[in-house]
Parts: structure tokens; C-alpha cells; sequence
């Protein structure tokens, strides 16, 4: 049986051992008297404030063995066309494999004599970075969670279309000093390219006689790229088998050498390559992407959580939730399985989050006591690189102390006889205690790194692709196209042409026939 043949998968909720999975999740208990651990590259996954039994283990291996897992990673990471509706591997592995093919090992040697040769000539005291969704977060992420190797240039991003991002960008920025670096696996994105045009637009308006000497293009088209006037030494190639939200391990990462060091994008990849190795080699038991998705299925289509809330305990990581945005809601944002039936159980959460502690005063109210509540991915570092022992201790206090009150929540009776002893009247008391108290009983996961290094980044990303994987593979769903994106941009495209005077298309809705009219007029009057 090979597990990417759309026919040999059964719909899930048909599927025998899917139901033995679910009954057991339903009655396993939170344990709080016990450990599970799993280690793995350098990291430590905590599923100790996750429903686990022996049950939901050994149903969880039936299910495993049942979707074919084992076949399923050995394809994956062998470079097997496991994206069917592209026909397309997805072999981000590859990128950071000790030693990858030829192709990647070329295009990681020009990026690395690239960036030695401008700093060398301390070239580029700028940079601008023109790229959006998996062509901008991990290179955002990447750079402001490696700072701490000391910024060579001054690295600013530009992904929306509205013009007040370019124009920030581009504030106080001296045009020859700057270089500007466009990212585009399809380098047909309207963002990108009208942003990149205002950018020429802006060296030449500076006098900038050849402005393609400034630019560097990345990308999966270089003919594109090199049509459109950017030197071939300057275009730097990834492939059409590199997910855009699965390419930070590509040449993608040349801006991050550039702003914070060569050594940050190396790092990177051989803490995201001993991730895989141990993604290959350990057993369902002791492997942390399983483990973690198995956590993630569970709460997801048994216990009814929808979303998945990402508290990173480090303020370094304030891209760290939107990069995984993506990687999971575009992976995993499915209703359809791999034999275009519907899935039949609730598929990928939705994921969000901010570092903690803001979070905390943001939004854990709602975690605490609000009816839905959230799984929680709680992550922190042992070791923090500022010299205040004490505020970091007491960021890590914050952690666990959060994460124990989702699990345990508090008693009523306690909070009760604390209101009484404080004098209040039993009535009141009981009252307020009902407003106080904390049900408990909410799932979460905490992820430890020993330090946010480079190396320790790579793991932790590598860790979140993995389990996105392991969970579509349960599913039965493909977590590598995007499909759901193409329908807005292509009715984006024909809005523009009717903003700009074209009749418009007799199915619009009445009110967006009615702001199109306005916004026409807008235009006209100006
Ligand atoms: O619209 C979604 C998407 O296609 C993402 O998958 C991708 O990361 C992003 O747009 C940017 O695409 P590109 O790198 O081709 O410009």
C-alpha cells in the first residue's frame, strides 16, 4: 500500500481505529502526578498537560500504522511527490541535509560568497527586504530572534501592498547605500512586484543610473527575475519543490546572513537537520513531532478546541506566531481529504498568540475562564542572553504559573472560605467565588530550549513542520498546496481593473457593486 495513493485512504471517521482513538482520548484523564517528557535536538517537549493513558497511546499506533506512517516520513523525506495536487515533492529537508544535492549545495555556496564578498567590502549599509507570507515571516522571525549575534546592516521589510509599508521603508534610507532583496517562489505575486517597481522607482528617482545593480532576487523563477533586469550573479534560485512557508532554509535566508551573520542561517539548517534525523529514526513513542501532533489531533477533532494559542515566553519570538500561522493554517486549512471527500472531522485550528507575558494581559483572561479556551503551546528558554537574573526568572515563573492554572484551575471552596476569612458575607462570598474560579482541565504543551540560539530555532521550526505533517497524514489531507488563496487574488485583479474604470462583473454582490461605484469615483475626482 503506498500512503499517498488518494484511493488506498479510507475517509477517517469510517475508519475503525480512528474510532477506538477517539473513545479513548474522551475518558483519558490529565494527569498531574505524571511526567512525558520527550527530548529531542537539543529541545525538551513537556505533553505532561496533555490527556495521555495507556489507551490512547496504543489507539494512537493502530491509527499511525493505519495511515501508513512510517511509508508516509520514508517518501517525505526521500523527496517522494507526496504533494498530490501539485505533483510536487516537498523536500524542505533536503535544504538543510548535511549534504544536499548538488543543486542546493550550489546555490548555498553562492549565498554564502555572496554575503562574504559585501562584507568584506562592507557594501550595502541597508537593506530592504521585499517579499510576503512565506517569502517574508521567516526571514522577520530568523533575523529578530538571532540579533543577539549583533545586526551588520539594517534590515527593513516591506510585504503589504499598501503603500504606507514601502513608504516606511524607505524613510531616511539613503538609495545608494541600499540594497534591496526580492523574494518570490512564484515572482508573479502583485505585492512583491508592485512593491519592488516602487523600489526601482526610488533609486532611479535618486539618480540611481542602474538600480538592478541593487537588487537581489530569490526565487523559484530566476527567468522572471532575470527578464525583468536583475544581474544572473544577483538571482538566487530555490525550487518549485520548496513549500513558499517551507523555504526559510533556502536562499530564502540570505537576508538574515546579510542583517546578522552567515553563522545565524547555518545554525539554523543543522538545528532543523538533527530535528529530522530524529524524525526519521526515533519511535512513535519517543518522537516529538508525533507526539506533539497526536496532542494537536486530540484536542482538535476529539476534545473541540478550534484554535491552537502559540505563548512564546520570549520576547525575541514576536514572529513566532505568525510565522506558524501560516505554516499550519496553510498547511492544514483543509475540508477536503486526499480522495476530495469531505474530511469528516474538524482539520487544522486556528493559531495565534503574542510572547508572554503581554499575552497574559491580553488575552488569558479568555484562556482562563472564557467558554471555549484554547489548546496552548507554551515555549521558553532556560537561558536567556541579558544579564538580569531575576527578570527572567520571573518571566519563567509567569510560564509554568500560567500553564499549571489552565491545568488545575483553582477550587471554589478555597476561594470561598479566602472571601469569607477576609470577612465577606456567605451570600457575596459564594457569589464571587462563581467569578473567580478557574475550571481547569485545558491542554497545553511546553516546548524548552536550553538558549534561543540559532541552532535551537531551527529545531523548534523543523518540530512545527513535522507535526503540520503528521497531522495531515491523520487527516488525510495535503498539507503542501494552497489552493483557497488563488480565488480572492484573482477577484482582486479584476476589482483593480474596475476601480480603474472597467464595467463591472455582473455578479458582484450589491455591496460590493456599491463601494467599487464610490471607490471609482474616488479615483476620477483626484
Ligand atoms: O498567497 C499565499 C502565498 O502563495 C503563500 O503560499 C506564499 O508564501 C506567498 O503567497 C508568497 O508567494 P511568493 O513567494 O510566490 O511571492
Amino acid at each position: 500500500m503506498h500512503p499517498f495513493k488518494p484511493v488506498d485512504h479510507a475517509c477517517l471517521p469510517q475508519l475503525p481505529e480512528w474510532k477506538a482513538y477517539t473513545e479513548a482520548v474522551q475518558v483519558a484523564p490529565f494527569r498531574t502526578d505524571a511526567l512525558h517528557l520527550v527530548e529531542a535536538a537539543g529541545l525538551t517537549i513537556d505533553l505532561s498537560a496533555q490527556v495521555d493513558s495507556p489507551a490512547t497511546r496504543q489507539a494512537a499506533d493502530a491509527l499511525l500504522r493505519v495511515r501508513g506512517f512510517n511509508l508516509a516520513r520514508k517518501a517525505l523525506l526521500a523527496g517522494e511527490h507526496v504533494n498530490l495536487t501539485e505533483d510536487r515533492a516537498a523536500w524542505h529537508t533536503m535544504l538543510r541535509a548535511p549534504q544536499p544535492i548538488k543543486a542546493v549545495a550550489r546555490e548555498h555556496r553562492r549565498v554564502r560568497d555572496f554575503v562574504q564578498d559585501a562584507d568584506a567590502q562592507a557594501k550595502w549599509k541597508t537593506v530592504i527586504h521585499i517579499g510576503i507570507g512565506g517569502s517574508d515571516w521567516g526571514v522577520r522571525l530568523a533575523t529578530d530572534a538571532c540579533a543577539g549575534s549583533g545586526a551588520r546592516r539594517l534590515l527593513k521589510f516591506v510585504a503589504n501592498i499598501d503603500g504606507h509599508a514601502i513608504e516606511d521603508a524607505i524613510l531616511g534610507m539613503d538609495p545608494r547605500e541600499t540594497l534591496i532583496v526580492v523574494t518570490s517562489k512564484s515572482f508573479t505575486t502583485t505585492e512583491t512586484l508592485a512593491n519592488l517597481r516602487r523600489a526601482v522607482r526610488w533609486l532611479t528617482d535618486a539618480g540611481v543610473d542602474e538600480p538592478y545593480e541593487q537588487v537581489v532576487a530569490i526565487t523559484a523563477r530566476p527567468a522572471a527575475a532575470a527578464k525583468l533586469g536583475v544581474p544572473d550573479r544577483q538571482i538566487f534560485e530555490f525550487w518549485d519543490w520548496v513549500g513558499g512557508r517551507y523555504s526559510l532554509w533556502s536562499a530564502v535566508g540570505l537576508p538574515v546572513a546579510l542583517a546578522v551573520g552567515l553563522e545565524v542561517i547555518e545554525g539554523i539548517r543543522a538545528g532543523a537537520a538533527a530535528m529530522d534525523a530524529h524524525f526519521a529514526e526515533a519511535d512513535i513513542a519517543d518522537n516529538a513531532p508525533v507526539q506533539l501532533a497526536l496532542a494537536g489531533i486530540a484536542n482538535r477533532s476529539v476534545l473541540g478546541y478550534g484554535s491552537l494559542s502559540i505563548a512564546a515566553y520570549d520576547a525575541r519570538l514576536q514572529y513566532l506566531a505568525p510565522y506558524l500561522q501560516q505554516l499550519d493554517m496553510e498547511s492544514l486549512g483543509k475540508s477536503v481529504d486526499l480522495a476530495g471527500r469531505p474530511v469528516g472531522v474538524p482539520t487544522g485550528p486556528s493559531v495565534w498568540g503574542m510572547p508572554g507575558t503581554d499575552g497574559q494581559h491580553t488575552f488569558f483572561q479568555w484562556l482562563h475562564q472564557g467558554t471555549d479556551g484554547a489548546a496552548v503551546d507554551f515555549i521558553m528558554c532556560r537561558e536567556a542572553d541579558h544579564q538580569w537574573v531575576e527578570e527572567h526568572a520571573m518571566l519563567l515563573a509567569n510560564c509554568l504559573a500560567q500553564r499549571q492554572t489552565l491545568l488545575r484551575g483553582t477550587s471554589f471552596e478555597a476561594d470561598r472560605d479566602a472571601l469569607l476569612a477576609q470577612g465577606m458575607h456567605e451570600d457575596d462570598a459564594h457569589w464571587l467565588a462563581r467569578h473567580r474560579q478557574h475550571q481547569g482541565g485545558r491542554p497545553s504543551t511546553l516546548i524548552v530550549l536550553p538558549r534561543l540560539t540559532p541552532y535551537a530555532l531551527g529545531a523548534l521550526l523543523a518540530l512545527y513542520e513535522h507535526k503540520i505533517f503528521v497531522q495531515a497524514l491523520v487527516w488525510g489531507i495535503n498539507p503542501f498546496d494552497q489552493w483557497g488563496v488563488e480565488a480572492g487574488k484573482k477577484m482582486a485583479s479584476g476589482i483593480l481593473q474596475e476601480l480603474h474604470g472597467e464595467p463591472q462583473a455582473p455578479t458582484h454582490d450589491l455591496s460590493t457593486r456599491h463601494w467599487i461605484s464610490l471607490l471609482a469615483e474616488d479615483r476620477q475626482d483626484r
